[in-house]
């Protein structure tokens, strides 16, 4: 792996890639100059969080307790304290579970589009934080595009990130916007060629079936990231200061953005056929609507227990799912979040970005519905 990532310069390979272009064909608000691109969405996070940090001295922060982690890590290594609001089992939010947590102390709130759905009571949320003067901090790390009435997701918080790699499905690849003019724009790094080479690999491994799931990715970054549950990847080469490399803005250039939305709404609705037919009783669709230019990053789906149903599918070769956000990070106690808790023990996702055909999603149901437990 030295030798690979360190002999190989794919980034100077492709030093004439255009560095402005690439944005033409995102979607608002990342066409928008007060964005900054960054190797993942973590790298986001924590650079705006950073951001905030140095214009308030408050150091309290609220953040969702269904989170995946990265949020939480990302928060206390900017110099914030978590605090957690409650998110009901249907992954909605309550702005009175965020307004009764406010103190003098609360410096910033962050709210999560899960899967890609807009929250429903965001414009709640972002006029709360507004009326008590807190910075609020909208993530958009599942999300591909979508204006629901109007306002573009990503619009809604002083700053907003995106996770373009979960967006494009590309190797890597993040985005900072800052609409609030009083948080100013941080710079970033160019990442090295071992950092990419290494992401580039692990892409192309789960993409052609290499690598198989449960692959610990951690171990196969060890030339350039410390082996840690949660935080930067390749914190050893510039973590959470890498921008965006060469190779993914000449993948973003080249994607058909709009097609990949409409590729990933179809896909949903065609899953949700198939579960409405089956109408299996041990797996559950756990939304049975979605609008018309909704754009999800997965169909999520319900069963009793996400990891054992995980391992009995994986040894009967069924590899199409995931359990979702099924760790908890340190710092949120599972106890106090029983709604939390509930989603992180149950429930699984099946892509929507790429294509599972119905046959295989068959084999699923009718595999979970006649498991023994
Ligand atoms: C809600 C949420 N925010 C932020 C992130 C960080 O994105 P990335 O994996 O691109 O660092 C993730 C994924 O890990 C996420 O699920």
């Amino acid at each position: 792996m030295e030798r690979f990532s360190s002999n190989y310069d794919i980034e100077g390979s492709l030093g004439a890639a255009d560095p402005i272009r690439f944005i033409r064909g995102l979607w608002e608000p990342l066409s928008d100059d007060r964005t900054v691109f960054t190797m993942y969405g973590r790298n986001a996070l924590y650079l705006g969080m950073k951001s905030i940090s140095l214009i308030t001295p408050k150091r309290e922060i609220l953040l969702p307790s269904y989170s995946c982690g990265e949020e939480i890590q990302a928060a206390i290594e900017a110099g914030f304290i978590p605090r957690f609001y409650r998110v009901n089992f249907m992954m909605e939010v309550d702005p009175k579970e965020i307004e009764v947590l406010v103190t003098e102390a609360t410096a910033a709130v962050l709210a999560t589009h899960y899967l890609g759905f807009p929250l429903k009571r965001i414009g709640e949320i972002a006029a709360l934080c507004k009326k008590e003067k807190i910075y609020f901090i909208e993530d958009c790390a599942h999300c591909c595009g979508g204006s629901p009435e109007g306002t573009p997701l990503g619009s809604y918080g002083d700053i907003s990130v995106f996770s373009l790699k979960k967006a494009l499905g590309i190797p890597h690849g993040g985005a900072l916007v800052a609409n609030n003019q009083k948080i100013s724009l941080p710079a970033t790094a160019e990442p090295p060629s071992s950092a990419t080479a290494l992401d580039f690999f692990l892409f192309l491994g789960f993409r052609n079936g290499w690598i198989k799931p449960g692959f610990d990715i951690r171990k196969m970054l060890s030339d350039t990231t410390t082996e840690a549950a949660f935080g930067a990847l390749h914190d050893k080469v510039g973590g959470y200061g890498l921008g965006l490399s060469r190779l993914a803005k000449a993948m973003i250039e080249s994607a058909d953005v709009k097609s990949l939305a409409i590729a990933r709404n179809d896909n949903y609705k065609r899953y949700l056929r198939i579960f409405e037919k089956a109408k299996p009783n041990r797996i559950k669709a756990m939304f049975t609507e979605i609008d018309t230019d909704a754009c999800p990053l997965f169909f999520p789906i319900v069963v009793d227990d996400s990891e054992r149903k995980h391992r009995l599918l994986i040894e009967n070769k069924i590899c199409i799912s995931q359990p979702f956000w099924s760790h908890w990070h340190p710092a949120c106690d599972p106890a106090a979040y029983p709604e939390a808790n509930e989603l992180k023990r149950r429930l699984m996702v099946l892509p929507v970005t790429h294509r599972i055909s119905d046959t295989q999603i068959m084999r699923l149901i009718e595999f979970v519905e006649n498991s023994d437990s």
